[in-house]
């Protein structure tokens, strides 16, 4: 999951190369370089470590030339060094590429090109595709009077041996003024510019640049230069895209007086949840509208089966879906684990709706299980934060959150705003089948009631502060909840450990006799959420439990809780929400204590190490 950049054009190609590569940095800081095309050579400077040390390579007076490559890495195949890092070169330095993808067969591939005489100098599997792309352009005749034509049958001569991923951007040092991009299983976007013309992972580098962009599909290959650009696919020869709008404004690619993207994103979502619900309550029939659905009523009503497949902070949203839309709808829900859904090969009724869960629409194991469910033919819908993914051009209809970029590694809004979607979902299924037009009513004005909750919730900052101050050196950290605040209690656990590194374990708090109460002393605090309802007695007796232990707890109660008060060691206060929308709010102290624990720590909040934003392989 490394972000790649390209550039053909009139301008300096390295500010938009630099500059892209800042916006991409999120998908992997292991190392990072550039290739700039001037006086008939590429200038290649690679770095370890993050833009800001390439950018420091490059000096003050970069390579000039209109003609360019970049890469952000996350080590796949080989450490994180310079002999690892992108560009690589092909035969003696006439092929330059990027790559962000796997080759499985790159080993096989690389056998056979050593046979052949090449050298290899780094351990990465993208090394094998420079070389191959050298050996089929020897092996490609001229086709007088279209120079280009040779380097595209070239390219597409080697990229037809690869097995794997790829999202690649190919410059030829013979062939200047000429890239090719090409995508399998990676995502790649076009910008289409006045003369000028970008290749990027994401559309985040276009961003100031142009507001015209191409999705590339699978088996799609660019040829750029500064007159034009032409797309073909392997097998349908050239294809006419679809040049879209770009909908996103540059602050929102910024911190905004934030320190940290997270902290940003933390605080905008009382915002991205009016955004999720924006539209969707129709108050006139009590029940929820999606545009993207794809479903009749008829359709909607047939469904008897939902299941909700996603990784990390999106499969524990689909858990928090799990407890919504059996609880609204009556619908029997499963929650599966994308990476395992795909092998396990679980039977699968007709009549069963197949939901992926992503933010950034482009999570390798959630695109592959939603491709074998619907290859057997069941209807796939994307939960999915990125216009354009890859996911949501593979479902069947989806529902966008609109939350705006999440750039912080640790996803918070996207969280909220996939349980806020997934409530409505459950909403418009159960308004679909016995769930009243009163009580229709009655959760349309409890979901409008969240972003004033939220932004209520956010008011605890300064107290998870000095609660983070208190716990900030333990080595294990307990969460513990009940029913809806089961899920919410993982995504804490999960929170602590990506950004602090802290190991971090959430259980259903009832679980704790059965083993995890093992692990309690006074070194370890356990995160108990016990705001009012069902299940309120039940955890009170949990969180006594571990009190008689001796482990100091951490309570998320509601005001006013003499209770919680007289056994919890700290009480962070949430407002009271009802029990369905529970996770939504009691969620943000817990992202907060995450935050400030890290920082305390000296970590990097934004970019945890050996972690990437969108994991696009498998
Ligand atoms: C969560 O903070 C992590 N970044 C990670 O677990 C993430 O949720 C997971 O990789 C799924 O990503 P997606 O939602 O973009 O598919």
């Amino acid at each position: 999951m490394c972000g790649i950049v390209g550039y053909v054009g009139s301008d300096n190609a390295c500010d938009f190369l630099i500059g892209g590569l800042r916006r991409l940095e999120y998908r992997g800081y292991d190392s990072a370089g550039v290739a700039i095309y001037g006086g008939s050579t590429f200038h290649i400077t690679r770095s370890v470590g993050r833009i800001d040390a390439l950018a420091m390579q490059l000096g003050a007076v970069p390579p000039n030339g209109t003609l360019g490559l970049g890469h952000t890495r996350w080590a796949t195949h080989g450490p994180a060094t310079i002999e690892n890092a992108h560009p690589h070169l092909g035969g003696d330095g006439e092929i330059v590429l990027v790559h962000n993808g796997v080759i499985e067969n790159f080993q096989t591939l690389k056998d056979e090109l050593i046979q052949k005489g090449y050298h290899f100098v780094s351990a990465t599997d993208s090394e094998v595709i420079a070389h191959l792309v050298a050996e089929s352009l020897k092996n490609t005749p001229e086709t007088v009077g279209q120079p280009n034509l040779r380097y595209l049958n070239a390219v597409q001569g080697a990229i037809s041996r690869l097995r794997g991923t790829y999202g690649l951007a190919i410059a030829f040092r013979d062939h200047p003024n000429f890239m090719i991009a090409a995508r399998f299983g990676s995502p790649l976007v076009l910008g289409v510019g006045k003369g000028e013309y970008f290749v990027a992972s994401d559309a985040s580098p276009l961003v100031g640049r142009t507001d015209r962009i191409v999705y590339l599909a699978d088996h799609q290959i660019a040829v750029l230069t500064p007159e034009g650009f032409s797309v073909l696919h392997r097998d349908q020869g050239k294809v006419r895209v679809n040049i879209r709008q770009l909908e996103t404004d540059s602050s929102e690619a910024t911190r905004e007086g934030f320190e940290h993207y997270m902290l940003k994103e933390i605080y905008e979502q009382p915002e991205s949840i009016r955004n999720a619900m924006r539209g969707r309550l129709d108050e006139e029939n009590a029940t929820a509208v999606f545009g993207g659905l794809n479903l009749t009523p008829q359709q909607s009503r047939m469904v008897e089966r939902i299941i909700l497949t996603g990784c990390g902070t999106s499969w524990h949203s689909g858990l928090v879906g799990e407890y919504l839309i059996e609880d609204l709808a009556r619908i029997p829900v499963s929650v599966e684990y994308a990476s395992e859904l795909r092998y396990r090969n679980p039977p699968i009724e007709n009549n069963t709706l197949v939901f992926g869960i992503t933010q950034s629409g482009e999570t390798a194991d959630t695109l592959a299980a939603l491709r074998e469910t619907k290859r057997k033919g069941h209807r796939t819908l994307a939960i999915c934060n990125v216009v354009g993914s890859s996911i949501a051009q593979a479902a069947d209809g989806g529902v966008y959150l609109y939350a705006g970029p999440e750039i912080g590694v640790a996803s918070t809004k996207a969280f909220t705003s996939q349980c806020c979607v997934l409530a409505m979902l459950g909403l418009y299924f159960g308004r679909l089948r016995h769930l009243s037009f009163e009580r229709g009513k009655q959760i349309i004005e409890e979901l409008r009631q969240l972003p004033n909750a939220i932004q209520q919730t956010l008011g605890c900052n300064e107290q998870v502060r000095d609660v983070a101050q208190k716990y900030q050196n333990a080595s294990t950290v307990l969460y513990l909840g009940r029913q809806f605040n089961f899920p919410t209690a993982l995504e804490g656990a999960l929170k602590l450990k990506e950004i602090s590194y802290i190991h971090a374990e959430g259980y259903p708090a009832a679980e704790m006799k059965h083993g995890p109460i093992a692990l309690v002393d006074k070194e370890t605090p356990s995160v108990f959420i016990i705001p009012r309802g069902t299940t309120y007695t039940k955890v009170m007796a949990n969180m006594e439990e571990v009190k008689a232990r001796g482990g100091p707890v951490i309570a998320l109660a509601n005001e006013d809780d003499p209770q919680v008060q007289a056994v919890a060691d700290d009480v962070i206060h949430v407002p009271q929400v009802p029990e369905f929308l529970q996770p939504i709010v009691n969620v943000v102290p817990l992202q907060l204590l995450a935050y400030h624990i890290a920082l305390l720590r000296g970590c990097d909040v934004d970019k945890p190490r050996n972690l990437a934003k969108s994991v696009t392989v498998e």
